[in-house]
């Protein structure tokens, strides 16, 4: 079991070097800058010394690719780390709308879990066979499951909406970071209908072959559009002419709801819901559904609730499925951590967990090491950079001198990951004191409880006073092995 851990880790380590792509994507929002690639962590590895400069930044997953890209929007996603040994990588997906814009009816063969990370929304989703409408804003966390379609309208004011997301590819066909099926659509993208011929269509949505055609050629202006988008130069969407066929449509659609046993059998979204919904837009009754059963998942605002830990130094909010359930479907947690101007998040690893952090503000050095006690990645990473740290290998996050250093995640597990601590009082160096780890260490007792106790407090740590050149000297001689005896 060891042995066989230990080299999957390996695998995995040359599985994350592999990623070294940089691309690079940058977007600009109330004048702040947003960037990812462009040789983050580059350079990160001054304090590092020589010889550990090689792969510094392998945790850094830098490899982005839009993955929809419009006037009125676009979507990027970083992919995770796969492979035999992970069987469904987790993507981060970053997805930007302007002002007044649309994203539209799709489902995808992933499960998202949302993140607003500035701005304002309303989501719609099918959640149990009916249409569930949420307004999200900044901060709010929800999850859509694979399968079922959804769409997202940014209904702030002149605010451009900016959503972080984990992708969940354990139900993906693998064929792309995720895959969308357009419910709606017509040149660009295309709905999943005009697979169908033309004479299928007709004859399961009972209208003629022109209204087929009319149904699936007007859309042209891409997965995201700007709400007062006018699809054909041609003819207005309803004017006179059809206005009437579409009113028939209508008529026809709404059949299905007349018919109790009809509305049992076959789950209504599939068609019906979004001709209505999408289509036909918000008066018809249907949209009542909304404020129905109060089983439906809410948003959760992680702005809201209280740190989990809290000093001087910074805080940190960890939510597993027993704060929010519908984390349990995605078997996610997530985390969000704020460090002020030179702090440290103490050593520790996951024991259950991979962890995707995305920093939100700031810059900061991020340092994890290696089964083998060699130091795997050494980054200086700023905002928008997605790391990664591989369940079981220690690693640290130290906020730079400059400012405060705000990161948010997703780990891979919405059980309590209990993160075991390698330095302050919480940490396994103290629960383990003893003759046996004197022994391990080759120190007596004494000196050994004299090094773990001189660290009090926990998890956050307040700046190191600024490195003297004594400290520096003493390394360099104890590198060179002049200091044998710490004693
Ligand atoms: C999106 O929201 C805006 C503002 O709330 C609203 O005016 C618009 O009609 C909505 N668009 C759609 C397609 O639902
Ligand atoms: C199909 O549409 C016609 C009118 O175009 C209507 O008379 C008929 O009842 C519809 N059939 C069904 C099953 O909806
Ligand atoms: C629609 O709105 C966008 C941004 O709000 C604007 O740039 C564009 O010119 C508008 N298009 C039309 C046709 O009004
Ligand atoms: C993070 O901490 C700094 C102070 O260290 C504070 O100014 C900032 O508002 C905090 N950020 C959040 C999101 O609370």
């Amino acid at each position: 079991m060891g042995k066989r851990s230990v080299s999957s880790f390996l695998i995995l380590v040359v599985l994350c070097s592999a990623l070294v792509a940089i691309v690079g994507g940058a977007y600009e929002d109330e004048g702040r800058r947003w960037e990812t690639g462009g040789g983050a962590g580059a350079g990160g590895g001054e304090e590092g010394g020589a010889g550990m400069r090689q792969g510094q930044d392998q945790f850094l997953l830098q490899d982005s690719e839009y993955v929809v890209k419009t006037d009125a929007g676009d979507v990027r996603v970083v992919r995770g780390v796969g492979g035999r040994f992970i069987k469904s990588p987790l993507h981060i997906g970053f997805i930007t709308m302007e002002p007044k814009s649309l994203f539209i009816p799709q489902y995808l063969d992933s499960s998202l879990v949302l993140f607003v990370r500035r701005g304002k929304a309303k989501i719609g989703h099918i959640y149990k066979d009916k249409l569930v409408e949420k307004k999200l804003e900044t901060g709010d966390i929800y999850r859509i499951g694979a399968g079922f379609p959804f769409y997202i309208n940014n209904t702030a004011e002149g605010q451009r909406l900016h959503i972080i997301c984990s992708i969940d590819t354990s139900d993906s066909l693998g064929l792309q970071p995720f895959q969308s099926f357009y419910i709606g659509g017509g040149k660009y993208p295309v709905s999943v209908l005009s697979g169908f011929d033309r004479f299928t269509l007709s004859m399961a949505l009972n209208v003629s072959i022109v209204e087929v055609e009319e149904l699936l050629s007007r859309q042209m202006g891409g997965p995201i559009v700007f709400h007062n988008v006018s699809y054909s130069p041609r003819t207005k969407f309803l004017d006179l002419e059809n206005y009437q066929k579409l009113a028939e449509m209508k008529r026809i659609v709404h059949i299905g709801k007349d018919s109790e046993e009809e509305e049992k059998k076959q789950p209504r979204w599939t068609l019906r819901k979004f001709l209505m919904t999408y289509i036909f837009g918000s008066e018809n009754e249907e949209r009542e559904d909304k404020r129905g059963s109060s089983d439906e998942p809410d948003p959760f605002n992680i702005y809201d609730r209280n740190p989990d830990f809290k000093n001087d130094y910074g805080w940190s909010i960890a939510l597993d499925k027993s704060d929010y359930s519908p984390l349990d479907d995605s078997d996610l947690g997530i985390f969000l951590v704020n460090l002020s101007a030179g702090s440290m998040l103490a050593p520790h690893y996951n024991p259950t967990a991979t962890e995707y952090g995305i920093v939100l503000k700031g810059t900061g050095t991020i340092q994890v090491v290696s089964p083998d006690g060699s130091l795997a990645m050494n980054a200086e990473v700023k905002e928008g950079d997605v790391f990664f740290i591989p369940r079981f290998f220690p690693f640290c996050q130290i906020a730079s001198r400059t400012g405060p250093f705000e990161f948010f995640g997703f780990s891979s597990s919405a059980r309590n990951n209990r993160p075991q601590f390698l330095a302050g009082d919480n940490s396994i160096l103290k629960k383990l004191r003893g003759p046996e780890l004197a022994k391990a260490f080759g120190l007596s007792e004494e000196r050994l409880d004299e090094i773990v106790d001189a660290r009090s407090g926990s998890t956050i740590f307040p700046p190191a006073i600024a490195a003297q050149p004594e400290a520096a000297k003493i390394i360099r001689t104890f590198g060179n092995d002049k200091i044998t005896d710490f004693n």
